[in-house]
């Protein structure tokens, strides 16, 4: 493996109980500080793209910063699904279920339809209920979906059974 890529997820950082008691919090910001470790991941999750992709659907809020990243460094376009009451024009939205509560996305109006082809990109996948609930809309738009890439896979939570996608995960923890 990349030595530099090791050395990039050797910084994300476990938070017991947070945010809320069971729950181990994978918290990625150290590795987003770190320029080197950024770039690598961003070249892994670049490198994962199934091929004919033209869009990132980028998922609010900690998909935003490597989505869009990815979307820049391959030439792609960036469609951000967003957290309740943040869009002027909604096409669609979703309620789904999270290890802590429930949340919803919404689609943006304009933004994703036939003739689009989408990868999925979040920082973490845990019980996979938010890349189903975001792979739904897109699929719903007309879309073709062809894969979820993750930075951090919780693999003991087994949630790429949920997503009804190829799912690469860069690491697993
Ligand atoms: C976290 C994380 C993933 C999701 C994974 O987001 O960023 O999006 O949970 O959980 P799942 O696989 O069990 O669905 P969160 O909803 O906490 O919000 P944020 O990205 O806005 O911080
Ligand atoms: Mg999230």
């Amino acid at each position: 493996a990349d030595p530099e890529l090791t050395r990039a997820l050797g910084l994300v950082r476990e938070v017991t109980d947070f945010p809320e008691p069971g729950v181990l919090f994978q918290d990625l910001s150290p590795l987003l500080a770190d320029a080197r470790g950024f770039r690598a991941v961003v070249d892994a999750l670049a490198g994962a793209v199934p091929a004919g992709v033209d869009t990132v659907l980028a998922l609010e809020a900690r998909g935003f910063l490597f989505g869009a990243a990815l979307a820049a460094t391959r030439g792609f376009g960036v469609v951000p699904i967003r957290k309740p009451g943040k869009l002027p024009a909604v096409a669609d939205r979703v309620t789904y279920d999270l290890e802590y509560g429930s949340a919803t996305f919404e689609l943006p109006v304009g933004a994703l339809g036939a003739g689009n082809r989408v990868v999925v990109v979040d920082d973490v996948l845990a019980t996979g209920g938010t890349l189903a609930a975001a792979a739904g809309l897109a699929a719903r738009a007309g879309a073709e979906v062809t894969a979820a890439l993750v930075v951090v896979e919780i693999t003991a939570l087994g949630g790429r059974a949920r997503v009804p996608l190829p799912v690469h995960a860069v690491h697993g923890v």
